[in-house]
Order: structure tokens, then sequence, then C-alpha cells
């Protein structure tokens, strides 16, 4: 293939990964531009396999065919409520294949550079490699923190802003002498030490970060991969994986904002850690108050009586699968003349847009599907809330604890409506392991057990 047709290729692919993007911003165009990705991916990767520079055909061929095998064979069995700890897999698999090009790239004997370019593609590898580092362990932490395989609790050792510090300027230090050194032997302790620094970095930044957190750790991670994917494309002196690689890691660093925004937090705050460690004060004196109970049928005929309805879908939907009667209820209230709508909170689930994911698979209309900021002020004049499966984003306690892990976390205020109808299995806490004094307020009312399970029997009731 030639220069000219991978250069057009490139740039059709990046086009398309712009176009892909743009589309995933918004539900109704989420498929589309799901395609736009597929095709710019499928164009990226004919063009650079056909690259003159690329050889070894039949050992790419056996690591893709295997390593897509893989991937299909995982994406097309993981259960939605693990997508999370998959894409922070994934983000981890990216961290990892910048750490390894580095290395590559610093140890191949057949490419030599001198002077000022010996000293960009240094400083490339150096930084190619740091930000995979601290990508590849921070990611790898997320997945057990989301896979519940490490506690959710933010670990935060004596003297972790120090040791931070100390990594952080030892790592300076290491990479002064990386890129001064002449030789190549003479340059590679520098950078192993600097890389197990930055190992050890990733791991103890997302460690020290408290559950309720974690939404911006993960819109984080997957900004660093981007960066990790672009420092890739610098060395490699591939524009693509450039481009490619700083669309991922400014729409990443975006979604951070977003998601900081969204629970009213700072992005330093964050990620220097420690949110979540104080044990919230109203835990003990939540647990033994008592709560009211009500039944599939009290619950059937609260919501038949109802004039406004607002659904708040929170984890415990996508676990219960609940998604497909709760749709089925929406229509026949909305037969009934009652107006339904959803009210979705920035942080529900466990990814960003999971509800709405869930509720776009049951179709569920878009219209009816709200974000917080435009519910809130509509929740005193409901007559109905129904939560389901959701725990943190509904609890009041983000604005009546000032001392609480969640302190200051926007929420829906659902103890504002006229009744809440909350269907979860048990007084467990949600992710962020705080009580939650909703459960004990007058007007909120507990339906216990299985989402799906109770749903259908509140569908059987009001048939
Ligand atoms: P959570 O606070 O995690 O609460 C979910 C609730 O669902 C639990 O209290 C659980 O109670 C209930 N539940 C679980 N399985 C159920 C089932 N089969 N049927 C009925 N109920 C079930 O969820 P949320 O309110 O959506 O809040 C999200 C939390 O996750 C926030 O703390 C957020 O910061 C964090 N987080 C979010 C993200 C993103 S990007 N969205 C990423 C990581 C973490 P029972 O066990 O009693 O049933």
């Amino acid at each position: 293939m030639s220069a000219g047709i991978i250069t057009s290729a490139y740039i059709a692919a990046s086009v398309l990964f712009i176009l892909s993007l743009g589309g995933l911003s918004n539900q109704e165009t989420a498929r589309r531009g799901n395609l736009f990705g597929i095709l710019g991916m499928a164009i990226a990767i004919v063009a650079t396999i056909f690259n003159p520079g690329v050889g070894n055909y039949a050992l790419i061929i056996i690591l893709m065919v295997s390593g897509g095998g893989i991937g299909a064979l995982v994406a097309a069995r993981v259960q939605m409520t693990a997508m999370p700890q998959l894409v922070a897999l994934l983000h981890s698999f990216v961290g990892l294949a910048a750490v390894l090009v580095g290395f590559g790239t610093f140890l191949d004997p057949t490419v030599e550079y001198f002077d000022i370019e010996k000293t960009i593609h240094s400083i490339e590898i150096y930084l190619g490699v740091l930000i995979g580092a601290v990508t590849f362990t921070g990611s790898v932490i997320a997945f057990g923190k989301l896979q519940g395989i490490i506690n959710s609790r933010p670990l935060t050792i004596p003297g972790r802003h120090l040791i931070n510090i100390a990594i952080g300027l030892a790592c300076l230090w290491f990479g002064w002498q990386f890129i001064s050194m002449a030789g190549l032997d003479a340059g590679v302790s520098p950078l192993i030490i600097a890389t197990v620094l930055a190992l050890i970095f990733g791991a103890h930044m997302v460690l020290a970060i408290g559950g309720a957190d974690m939404p911006v750790v993960i819109s984080m991670l997957n900004s660093y991969s981007g960066w990790a994917a672009a420092a890739t494309g610098f060395m490699l002196a591939n524009d693509l994986l450039i481009v490619t690689g700083a669309l991922v890691g400014s729409s990443g660093a975006i979604l951070s904002y977003i998601m900081c925004r969204a629970m009213n937090r700072r992005f330093l705050a964050v990620i220097l850690g420690g949110f979540g460690e104080s044990v919230s004060s109203s835990s003990s004196t939540t647990s033994d108050q008592q709560v009211i109970s009500i039944s599939h049928d009290e619950s059937a005929q609260l919501l038949r009586e109802a004039d406004s309805v607002v659904i708040v879908p929170g984890y415990g939907m996508a676990v219960a699968h609940a998604q497909h009667p709760v749709s089925e209820l929406t229509k026949i209230l909305r037969n009934n003349n009652t107006d339904v709508r959803f009210a979705i909170h920035p942080v529900a689930g466990r990814m960003p847009g999971h509800m709405n994911v869930l509720l776009a698979e049951a179709k569920v209309p878009y219209d009816i599907v709200l974000e917080m900021d435009e519910i809130n002020d509509d929740l005193p004049e409901t007559d109905v809330v129904l939560v389901i499966g959701a725990n943190d984003i509904v609890n009041p306690s983000a604005q009546e604890d000032p001392d609480g892990p969640i302190a200051g976390m926007p929420v829906l205020e659902v103890w504002k409506s006229n009744a809440t109808i909350v269907l979860k299995r048990s007084m467990a806490t949600g992710y962020a392991g705080v009580d939650n004094p909703l459960f004990h307020r007058d007007k909120t009312k507990m339906l216990f057990g299985d989402a799906k399970d109770s749903i259908e029997k509140v569908l059987a009731a009001l048939k």
C-alpha cells in the first residue's frame, strides 16, 4: 500500500472516530456512533498492517485471531453488570501495551537517534512508559474494587501524600538520568526503576480512592489509557495512534470533569484520595430505626391512584435485570394517563450512562428519561417515586451529614415527594457503604425482594 493511501486511510479513520464520539454522546445516535467507531478501527487496522514497515504477517495473523477470539468470547459472555470491570481490565491492557512498546522501542537495535532527536525520542519513551505503568496498575486495582475482590474503602496509609511526592520527585530524577545518559546499557536501569515506581504509584493512587469516587477513577483511567496510546503513537511514529489516543485522552478528561461536577468533588482532591475514609455519623443511628414495609398489592394501589410517578433506577435494577418489566410497568401506567418519568443520576449504576443503556435496551422512550438536574425540582410535586435498586444516589445524608463519605454529593431528593417506594432485597448499604436514612422516613415504604420479581408482582396486581 502506498504512503498516500495509508495517509488517506488514517485521515478517514480519524474522521470516523470523531463522528463516533459525536454519535455516542446521544442515546438516539449511539448505535450509529458505534458503527462509525467499528468502521474507523477496521480501516485503521488494515492500513497499519499493509504499512511498508510491517512484516511477519504469520505472527500478526496468529496474534490477531487469538486475541480477537478471546475478546469476542469475553464480550459475548460478559454480564451487563460486569461491564465496568471489563472496561477497567481493557484500560490496563492499553497501559501494559504502552510499557512494552516503550521498552521494545528503547531496546530496538535497528533504530538509532542522535542529538536532539535522541532526546525527544527518549522523552517520548520515558513519558509513555510512565503513563502506561500508572494506567496498568491503577486499572488492575480499579478492576479489583469493581469486582469486589478488593475492599472499596480507601486505603489511607500514613504519610501517603509524602510517599506520592517522593515517587514523583524520584521519577523526575530518574527521567533526567535516562534522558541524559548516552548508551543503551546506561539508560535501561533508570527506566526500569522509574517503571517500578510508576507501577507502585498507580496502585497506591487508586487504592486511596473511596468507593463513592470510583466513577471519577474510571473516567480518569479512561483518559490515562488514551494518553498512554498517544504516547505509544509518538514512540512508533504512528500519526493515527497519536490522534486516536488524544481523542480518548481528552474525552476521558472531559468525562472526569463532568463526573467531578456531578459528585461535587474537586478533581485534584479525588486523585489525592482519602474520600470515604470517615464513617458516616448516621450509620449507628439509622440501623436501629424502624422501617415501613409495603406489599405488592399496596404498591400497585398507590401507583394506580398516582397522577405523577418518577422512577429512579440504580445498580440493583441492573443486577436484577429488571429493565424489561420496568418498561412494561411504564407502558401500563402511561396507558392509565399517569405522567411517568425516569430520573437518572450521573453516577447511577457502575459506569457512565449505565441506566440509559439498560432503559434504551428495554425500549423506554428517550423523552421521558431525564437527567438529575432536569427533574430534581419536580420531585416535591410528584405523587409516587419508585426507587428501583438505587441507594447512594438517593441518600439524604449527602446533604445532612457534613462529615459523611458522600457529603456534598448531589443526590435525587426523592424524600420530598408525597410517597417513596424503595425496591431492594435487604437493608444493606450501597456501593459507598453508607447507611441511608431515607429508608426510615415516614413517607418511605420498603418493598423488599429482588427488583425484577417485585416489579412483576406489582404488574400482576395492576393488571
Ligand atoms: P448503590 O448505591 O450501589 O445501591 C444499589 C442497591 O441495589 C443496593 O443497596 C442493593 O441493596 C440493591 N440491589 C442489589 N441487587 C438488587 C436486586 N437484585 N434487586 C433489588 N435491589 C438490589 O447503587 P446506586 O444508587 O446506583 O449508586 C451508584 C454507586 O456506585 C455510587 O456510590 C457511585 O459512586 C458508585 N459507582 C458508580 C460508577 C458509575 S460511573 N456510575 C462507577 C463505580 C462506582 P440490597 O443488597 O439490599 O438489595
